[in-house]
């Protein structure tokens, strides 16, 4: 079987070449787990940064031989285990760039394929998705008169968030994203009341002129800057989901975010941190509610897809580069067999 792999450890953002597809044994199906065909595979954000063993402590793989972190969904082909069966359709965010996944059941949830189209499972309704609904229904606690700000908009988390918290009766929802197309994407798709394309000039003027009466949530994608410059527009008492800073996931001092203390005592702004981990006991009841969005046409969603394992580099070159427009996604397989 095919396999993702790193052709050498690396130290920078990672692009296209640092990857090579090698030939692998099928593994074998552990005592109490299975072994899931891969048919799609995400590609997020932080795998860039645990590629070089930046991410929460979690090891890099090992080059030329352990596969790519990245979530997938398929098809269970062996179960030794008595909560899934062959047929069955299972997702886990510990598979990897392979064709054939090995994992104990406990690492894999079990997905129903008739919800929403299989790819949905890795972006609006995968680990993107619940970390949108999460920010926004459990931390923030959005609800009717609150006005939302996100950036990264156009991508499954912003995207999701603007959504989500319209859904839950936000006034109004303002996106920020790179790009007349991305923005078209934000207002067009999913239905926000602006977005402002920060590659524009004069676009911090139009930012003000998007939100006359402030902001109360806002939720950062992006860096320390652009959070700090949200809280320049919010009401008093408004609260932020910090959520990823993904401006700065390759750069030198990936650690450092200052944030101006006196700007947010003054504001009595409340900010939360956000893992999405500290939510994944609740990823089946964020599918429940979510999924008839979806099939109302209330929760919409983009897909960067590429085809075959072999073009998961280039896709993953163009993720780390924040060309993606919408979720990254690699279709292995086919759905059927
Ligand atoms: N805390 C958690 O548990 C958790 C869970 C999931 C995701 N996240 C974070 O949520 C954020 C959004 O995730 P996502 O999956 O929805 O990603 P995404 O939107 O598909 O991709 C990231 C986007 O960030 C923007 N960006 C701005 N500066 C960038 C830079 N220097 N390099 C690359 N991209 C840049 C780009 O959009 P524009 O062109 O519009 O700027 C890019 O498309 C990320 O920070 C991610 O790490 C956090």
């Amino acid at each position: 079987m095919q396999l993702g792999t790193l052709k050498h450890a690396v130290d920078h953002k990672p692009v296209a070449s640092d990857f090579a597809i090698i030939e692998a044994d099928r593994p074998v199906c552990p005592e109490g787990g299975i072994v899931i065909r891969v048919v799609h595979l995400s590609l997020d954000p932080y795998v860039g940064s645990r590629l070089r063993g930046r991410h929460m402590g979690e090891p890099a793989p090992e080059p030329m031989k352990g596969a790519i972190p990245g979530a997938i969904i398929g098809q269970v082909v062996e179960s030794r285990s008595p909560n899934f069966a062959e047929g069955d359709w299972a997702h886990a965010m510990e598979g990897g760039w392979q064709e054939f996944v090995a994992i104990a059941a406990s690492e894999a949830r079990k997905i129903d394929p008739n919800v929403a189209p299989l790819a949905a499972h890795a972006g609006v309704l995968g680990m993107p998705g619940l970390t949108a609904w999460s920010g926004i229904t459990q931390l923030a606690k959005v609800g009717p008169s609150d006005t939302v700000l996100v950036d990264a908009a156009a991508g499954p988390v912003g995207g999701t968030v603007g959504q989500i918290a319209r859904i839950k009766g936000a006034d109004r929802v303002v996106g920020i994203a790179g790009g007349a197309e991305k923005c078209s994407l934000v207002t067009d798709t999913y239905g926000f009341d602006a977005c402002i394309d920060y590659k524009s000039d004069g676009w911090r003027d139009r930012l003000a002129e998007a939100l006359p009466d402030g902001l109360s949530v806002f939720f950062e994608n992006v860096s320390a800057d652009m959070a700090m410059l949200a809280l320049t527009h919010a009401q008093t008492y408004a609260r932020g989901v910090l959520c990823g800073l993904v401006d700065a996931y390759h750069t030198e001092t990936q650690s450092q975010h200052p944030l101006n203390a006196g700007l947010i005592i003054g504001k009595r702004a409340q900010l939360f941190g956000l893992v999405v981990y500290d939510f994944y006991p609740r990823w089946d009841e964020y599918v429940a509610e979510a999924a008839p969005w979806i099939a109302s046409g209330q929760l919409k969603f983009a897909e960067d897809r590429a085809d075959g394992l072999e073009n998961a580099p280039a896709l993953f070159e163009r993720l780390m580069n924040g060309k993606n427009k919408g979720k990254a996604v690699v279709t292995v397989a086919p759905e059927q067999v």
